[in-house]
């Protein structure tokens, strides 16, 4: 199919250090092919910034294929954009009409503080993760994956957790800011699984009282989470947290 140009206006949002205050820029765009990738669209643009002299915009991008995380900005009111599953880097332009309008702003959390334009400081996700997204128990030599046996189903679960790439598009979406589908997943698939289940009571505490100490907020059952998640995680994952948790907290003491 012929690639086809479209002529867009992005309005973005443009903030120079956390504390400074931000307001959207407008920038119209010529003849972008809707083959270009959403971030190369980025690129365009940032080479046309650099050429008058002007400053680049700030966003963060790293493998480009998705795996990553590092992406992801607001892209009309929706977290990695309108394509459902779709992280922002794999968002091709072809998803966009000649004389749309686009507006761009960064994720927006109380625990992901904006560091530059449609950069946002992510580091809390670490933390959480830090708090007891791990295995510590020294689990010897590998053993013969025969000699462990997981139900298929289980197995599965626990991978579609994992697919989890830690964007936080999820707490980006959820009206309480709240990053709980990222917790659940990973809380969830390394207590589906026996390596896991020595420290799952300590790690489902441990790691919401670190997302507790980062100022974020807690669901209610919005489900907006699931809608922008790329990677389509669902939200039984915030159950089964939900689940552990509870389980830890009556028994942690015994
Ligand atoms: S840049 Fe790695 S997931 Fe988008």
């Amino acid at each position: 199919m012929a690639s086809k140009t479209i002529n867009i206006l992005v309005k973005i949002w443009r903030q120079n250090d956390t504390t400074a205050e931000g307001a959207f820029e407008e920038y119209p765009l010529r003849d972008i092919s809707t083959d270009m990738s959403f971030l190369e669209m980025m690129d365009v643009l940032n080479e046309w910034l650099t050429r008058k002299g002007s400053e680049p915009i700030a966003f963060d991008s790293d493998c480009r294929e998705g795996i990553c995380g590092m992406c992801g900005v607001v892209v009309n009111g929706t977290a990695h954009g309108p394509q459902k599953e779709t992280t922002l880097c794999q968002l091709h332009m072809r998803q966009f009409h000649d004389g749309d309008t686009i507006v761009i702003e960064p994720f927006r959390s109380r625990g992901f503080p904006v560091v530059k334009d449609l950069i946002v400081d992510r580091s809390a996700l670490d933390r959480i993760i830090q708090a007891g997204g791990y295995i510590s128990v020294n689990t010897g030599s590998p053993r013969d994956a025969n000699t462990i046996l997981v139900p298929q189903h289980v197995a599965e679960t626990a991978m579609d957790a994992a697919s989890c790439i830690g964007c936080g598009a999820c707490a980006a979406a959820c009206p309480n800011g709240t990053p709980m589908l990222f917790l659940g997943a990973k809380v969830s698939h390394l207590a589906l699984l026996p390596q896991g289940k020595l420290e799952a009571k300590k790690r489902a505490i441990e790691m919401v009282l670190q997302m507790d100490r980062d100022g974020f907020g807690n669901c209610s059952n919005e489900r907006e989470c699931e809608n922008v998640c790329p990677k389509g995680i669902k939200i039984s994952n915030i159950a089964r947290l939900n689940r552990e948790f509870l389980k830890a907290s009556f028994t942690l003491a015994e």
